[in-house]
């Protein structure tokens, strides 16, 4: 799968988040009496899981210690276990660890309770980053635990020249058209995820769009 073979691994590869990651660096370079708390919000394939876990190694979190939580697995055994875990410290930086819960809408009743009492007495170690597509998702109370990173419509001529960068790399055939990865964003949208796993397809079957 390209999109896993080309996910940034730090900040600086990432294409078109400079808002979210001047947030995140500010609040990881800032000095804070507990754990840090990440809410991200933006559309699917605009990197917020891959922001998450470049967030984590600058932070100084070893690859080893940043945990992905599906939002499905998110019950209340499940957080029961990662709060106490949660305090043995990890191999990186000041044994700092990461908990990423994907699409963290979806995690109601008891297990939301559950998520916020964590969230209320988090290890200084400890950084939580929960990304959504859903803007208004929960109450004040869950919501007000994060700081807020949003992440921003990527420029369709960004996402171009980013195809064209891995049709190049992956040495596969270039259309004639010059305009050929212009016409892909703008005929599928913004998703990187989606075009980089259909980028093979499209070019060996010698199609534009
Ligand atoms: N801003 C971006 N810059 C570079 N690659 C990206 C970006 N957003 C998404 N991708 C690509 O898409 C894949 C999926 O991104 P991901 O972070 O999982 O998106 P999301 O969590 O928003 O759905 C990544 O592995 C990467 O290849
Ligand atoms: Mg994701």
């Amino acid at each position: 799968m390209l999109a896993e073979k080309y996910r940034p691994r730090t900040f600086d590869q990432i294409i078109g988040q400079e808002r979210a990651i001047r947030t995140l660096k500010w609040h990881l370079d800032t000095e804070t009496p507990t754990g840090k708390v990440f809410l991200i919000f933006g559309p699917s394939g605009s990197g917020k899981t891959t922001l998450t876990e470049c967030a984590a190694r600058y932070w100084g979190v070893d690859d080893w210690d940043i945990r992905l939580v599906q939002s499905a697995e998110c019950d209340v055994e499940s957080l029961r276990q990662l709060d106490s875990e949660s305090y043995v410290y990890g191999l990186g930086q000041g044994g700092r660890k990461c908990y990423v819960i994907d699409e963290i809408h979806t995690v109601t009743g008891r297990a939301h309770d559950r998520l916020l009492s964590l969230l209320e007495h988090l290890p200084k170690h400890v950084m939580v980053c929960g990304t959504t597509t859903e803007l208004d998702w929960s109450d004040g109370t869950m919501r007000s635990r994060f700081a807020k990173v949003y992440t921003s419509k990527i420029r369709a001529e960004d996402v171009a020249r980013y195809l064209e960068m891995v049709a190049a790399n992956e040495r596969l055939p270039i259309p004639e058209d010059p305009k050929w990865a212009e016409k892909l964003v703008k005929y599928n949208g913004l998703n990187i995820r989606d075009h980089l796993n259909e980028l093979p397809d499209r070019l060996l079957a010698g199609m534009a769009a």
